[in-house]
């Protein structure tokens, strides 16, 4: 059966707008409880970010694109951490207004740029060092084409993280999105594995992290 991705987006960038402040609290809770509690039960979402740096490090990237940017939270890191130019890109225009203010606040405004758009019907041709989708997988109605455009952008790392499927937790994680209007997906190992290969970029790398996987390819 074909899948209406149009209003699966809408679907999604409904909840986002709506919850802009919600999320951008997972980074910066204003009290030291939320702050703990993040670090502790969030760890993955920093997990994420750091490893992305590391990679983007190691191989020597000073472009990024990170799709689904949300607030900006990692994009102005990921600057901030030696990126020479970070573009992010978002439907939700409520997570896009909040990233450009952070990144003017955060006075890297001129390395930081974001776009308004669904990153699947994109068509724009400039490509990065690395494109990086973190919490994006999660929202996505095709990860396989999804990954595929982000193979398009990129000239040497692709990268995401892809939130794993349990027995208990999935289920009752994809219930409580579903009552809030959002589609939710979760990923088994071997079907981020199958969808890196077919999407052919390079050698996939599966790590395992507290909430699923972090997965990523390097073009030689
Ligand atoms: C859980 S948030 C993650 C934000 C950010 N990457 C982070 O890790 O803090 C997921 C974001 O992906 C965005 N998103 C989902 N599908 C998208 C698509 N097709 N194109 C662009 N953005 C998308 C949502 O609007 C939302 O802001």
């Amino acid at each position: 059966m074909a899948r209406d991705s149009s209003e699966h987006v809408r679907k999604v960038r409904r909840y986002f707008d709506a919850r802009k402040a919600e999320y951008d609290a997972f980074y910066d809770s204003p009290s030291s409880f939320g702050r703990w509690f993040n670090r502790t039960f969030r760890r993955a979402v920093y997990l994420r970010r750091d490893r992305a740096l590391t990679l983007a490090r190691q191989y020597g990237c000073k472009t990024l694109l990170d799709v689904g940017c949300g607030s900006g939270r990692n994009t102005v890191f990921w600057a901030r951490g030696g990126l020479e130019c970070c573009h992010g890109v978002d439907i939700s225009a409520e997570m896009i207004g909040q990233a450009r203010s952070l990144a003017d606040s955060a006075t890297i405004g001129d390395r930081c740029t974001f776009e308004l758009a669904d990153f699947s019907e994109t068509s724009d041709d400039t490509t990065f060092d690395m494109v990086v989708a973190c919490g994006v997988f999660d929202y996505v109605v095709d990860a396989e084409s999804f990954l595929r455009r982000m193979s398009q952008s990129a000239t040497r790392i692709i990268y995401g993280s892809f939130p794993g499927w349990t027995l208990v937790r999935s289920p009752l994680r994809k219930a409580r999105y579903a009552l809030r209007g959002c589609p939710t997906h979760f990923y088994r190992r071997a079907e981020i594995e199958r969808i890196f290969r077919a999407v052919g970029f390079g050698e996939p790398e599966i790590e395992p992290v507290p909430s699923g996987h972090l997965a990523w390819a390097v073009r030689n």
